[in-house]
């Protein structure tokens, strides 16, 4: 028979563990709500439409309090077919389905030099056409969003991946970017500037990978060009940081967290928008537990400069959706990035990412 001090022991110990499974059970949008943090998750239209696979749509409502579609809003999909025909459907039903579960929407994106139409690619337009073109897009886009479903996005990534690391030999760091850079020299100036006009209710952003630590090259060159873009009063509300990571390098947390200060210093928010943590096959239980940390960590710069970084996405939730997976992966096959595996399971990163949320409860609440 144990002793009375001996059966306190295994009750505390039961505490514990109920205390902390239960903890583990909160949803990372409710532990995201407490730590006055916007969660959220890039999803694929299809995958939320397809009826047989309800797991994916009812996890990611779940667990996400925002979200973006990963190629529905894109050109290939609004304006793939030519200057005048527009279809904004899959985008509007994107946007629907985060209206019902509730979700904030970040429409991704109006302007890339990747996944244009051919029609654009290769109709031999001068740059007041093009001009023209990227003007008419725009508009068609946001008014069309706003009219057809009475509300705005919370945010636009009106110009995405527009800075190179290195600087051109004219001294710029534009990016090539067909068919709008070179040929129309100012367009990002022209885009921010639409559409602000287009939809005053919304938030405006520049969205960029591999910009994320301060003092990097690119990381210089994409303050750089906001800053200017601040300076002559372009309209530009953020900076989209989308934190496509790896462990080898292991990012240097100390370092986004500066850089997400010196944004907030320009009076600029700043968003993650698509993080995620290549660990391709065999992806051991100990890279798990790295992984997770990157995760923390990111998650815990972040939320140190709240004020400036207001939400904190993840470029799909499941390990069985990420656009890493297949040749993208080195070696090709699955590539093990996000928070959940591919059975929808928590890993350590979304226990990593849920603990920090709670650790961070926001104590004005
Ligand atoms: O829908 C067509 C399908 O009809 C066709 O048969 C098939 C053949 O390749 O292609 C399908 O389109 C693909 C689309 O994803 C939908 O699956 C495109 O080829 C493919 O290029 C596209 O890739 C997307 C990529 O951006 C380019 O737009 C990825 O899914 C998407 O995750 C990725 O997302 C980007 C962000 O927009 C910007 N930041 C980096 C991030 C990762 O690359």
């Amino acid at each position: 028979m144990a002793s009375p001090v001996c059966r306190l022991c295994v009750l505390l110990v039961l505490v514990v563990v109920v205390a902390s499974s239960s903890l583990l059970n909160q949803t990372l949008r409710a532990a995201g709500a407490q730590a006055a943090l916007v969660m959220g998750s890039q999803f694929k239209l299809t995958n939320i439409q397809n009826a047989s696979e309800p797991k994916y749509k009812a996890m990611h409502a779940k667990q996400y309090a925002l979200s973006t579609a990963g190629n529905a809003c894109k050109w290939q999909s609004t304006h793939r077919v030519g200057p005048a025909d527009y279809d904004l459907t899959p985008c509007l039903q994107s946007f629907s389905y985060a209206t019902e579960a509730e979700q904030a929407f970040r429409a991704h994106n109006l302007c890339w030099g990747e996944g244009n139409p051919s029609w654009l690619l290769n109709g031999g337009y001068n740059a007041s056409q093009l001009r023209a073109i990227l003007r008419d897009h725009i508009r068609t886009v946001m008014m069309g969003l706003k009219q057809q479903t009475s509300r705005s996005p919370l945010a636009y990534d009106v110009v995405n991946e527009a800075c190179e690391s290195k600087r051109n030999s004219d001294g710029t760091f534009f990016k090539s970017a067909p068919p709008w850079y070179p040929a129309v020299p100012n367009y990002v100036d022209v885009a921010f500037q639409t559409a602000r006009e287009a939809d005053p209710d919304t938030l405006l952003f520049y969205n960029d990978y591999g910009s994320e630590e301060w003092g990097t090259p690119k990381a210089q060159n994409v303050y750089a060009m906001v800053k200017d873009l601040v300076d002559r009063g372009v309209p530009i509300d953020g900076v989209g940081l989308q934190m496509h990571l790896s462990l080898d390098p292991y990012p240097n947390a100390t370092l986004i967290g500066e850089n997400i200060w010196r944004l907030g210093q320009l009076g600029l928010q700043v968003h993650v928008t698509e993080m995620d943590v290549k660990c391709p096959e065999p992806c051991s239980s100990v890279q798990l537990a790295v992984q997770a940390r990157l995760y923390g960590e990111v998650l815990q710069a972040c939320l140190y400069h709240k004020k400036v970084c207001t939400s904190f996405e993840t470029w799909g939730f499941t390990d069985v959706e990420s656009w890493l997976n297949g040749d993208r992966c080195e070696p090709a096959g699955l590539c093990h990035p996000l928070p959940f595996d591919e059975q929808y399971l928590a890993k350590p990163a979304a226990e990593k990412l849920l603990r920090v949320l709670q650790a961070n409860r926001d104590q004005k609440l």
